[in-house]
């Protein structure tokens, strides 16, 4: 990236981050598409700091030893790999990151959160339809054009397919993920 781009997508991965060089860039480009939407849906600029806060967050530890996440992150149910986003929320919580949209977008950006506010929801598209990702290119680019003119309907569709994608595999919902997927269920029927 550039050093225009790069400043455009302000803030940057805090000084903490343990990340590989592709996982920065897996982060970059969700900082890049989620600057594209706040672009396109118009958001205020303090709002736009915000989604990039949580994006540059919310894979900061992906790549951080076991040991530093388990210290982080103690009591995080589930499989080690959903630990990073309650280590890095707890980390940026204790460096003085305060908005609490920003702190619940990061911790549950891997299972969701029926409480979020837009940063949890932008954060959890964003992640799941960066264009770096390899299956369904053209499903995720549709997605992810469509998002800042029906981000409900793009919400409900990624998470069906994250969702869809955690029962696949065999694993058990936490408990978070089935609220979080029931309250988009009881929101898109109360809307058609
Ligand atoms: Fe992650
Ligand atoms: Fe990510």
């Amino acid at each position: 990236m550039d050093e225009a781009g790069a400043a455009g997508l302000r803030p940057t991965l805090p000084e903490w981050a343990i990340v590989t060089p592709a996982r920065r860039e897996h982060i970059e480009r969700v900082a890049e598409l989620a600057a594209r939407w706040a672009l396109d849906m118009g958001v205020p600029e303090n709002e736009r700091h915000r989604w990039l806060r949580a994006v540059w967050l919310h894979d900061a530890l992906r790549d951080a030893p076991d040991g530093e996440l388990a210290r982080l992150a103690p009591s995080t149910p589930g499989p080690l790999e959903l630990r990073h986003g309650p280590a890095s929320a707890a980390r940026a919580k204790a460096e003085g990151e305060t908005d609490r949209g920003v702190l619940d977008a990061v911790r549950y950006h891997s299972i969701g959160l029926a409480e979020w506010d837009m940063v949890g929801r932008v954060l959890y598209c964003a992640d799941y339809l960066e264009p770096g990702r390899k299956h369904e290119r053209e499903w995720r680019a549709d997605l992810a054009r469509r998002f800042p003119s029906e981000p409900a309907l793009v919400l409900g569709e990624v998470a069906r397919a994250r969702v869809g994608h955690m029962i696949g595999s065999g694993r058990p919902l936490l408990e978070p993920t089935v609220r979080f997927w029931n309250s988009l269920v009881a929101a898109s029927s109360a809307s058609s």
